[in-house]
């Protein structure tokens, strides 16, 4: 295992057989060819990341446990290099530009998320309001 080859988006996409199974995960790539068959979410799931380039989504979307993550390690193959293609490749070598990996921090909290918990509890206390104070002296 050499975990400080790295290795480009091409070079990577080459590999999404069940032959020969590679995965991008936070920019470290893995090879889970041999974990295939044992993988408890199923191979189809991994031939499928593996397929779409970028398994980092799938994989957090899961929720992976902590010995899932430690598990890792054992099929680290190395890293990735390069610029995240956009598109399909096109033969076109793309000029060695250095593309900044900025993720959007967090999130940027749904405004409805707080918005509706307001809404409800002015219409609750507006009901109240309203039961107790001008209804009765109605
Ligand atoms: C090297 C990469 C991976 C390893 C070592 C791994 C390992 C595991 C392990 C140990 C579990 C059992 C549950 C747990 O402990 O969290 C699991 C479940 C699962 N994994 Fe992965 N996994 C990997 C990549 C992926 C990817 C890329 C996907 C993306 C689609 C995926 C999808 C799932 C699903 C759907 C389950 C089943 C969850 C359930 O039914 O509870 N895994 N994986």
């Amino acid at each position: 295992m050499n975990s400080t080859k790295k290795y480009a988006f091409a070079e990577i996409s080459n590999h999404t057989s069940k032959d020969d199974c590679w995965l991008i995960i936070h920019g470290k790539v893995f090879n889970v060819t041999s974990f295939l068959e044992d993988h408890p979410g199923g191979e189809d799931v991994l031939l499928q990341a593996s397929a779409n380039g970028d398994a980092t989504d799938s994989f957090e979307d899961v929720g992976h446990s902590s010995t899932a993550t430690s598990m890792m390690d054992e099929f680290l193959i190395g890293t990735v290099e390069g610029p995240k293609p956009n598109q399909t490749a096109t033969g076109d070598s793309l000029p060695a530009k250095k593309v900044q990996q900025r993720k959007p921090e967090a999130s940027s909290s749904n405004f409805m998320d707080i918005l509706l918990p307001l809404l409800i509890l002015a219409v609750a206390f507006a009901a109240w309001y309203y039961l107790t104070f001008i209804n009765v002296n109605a």
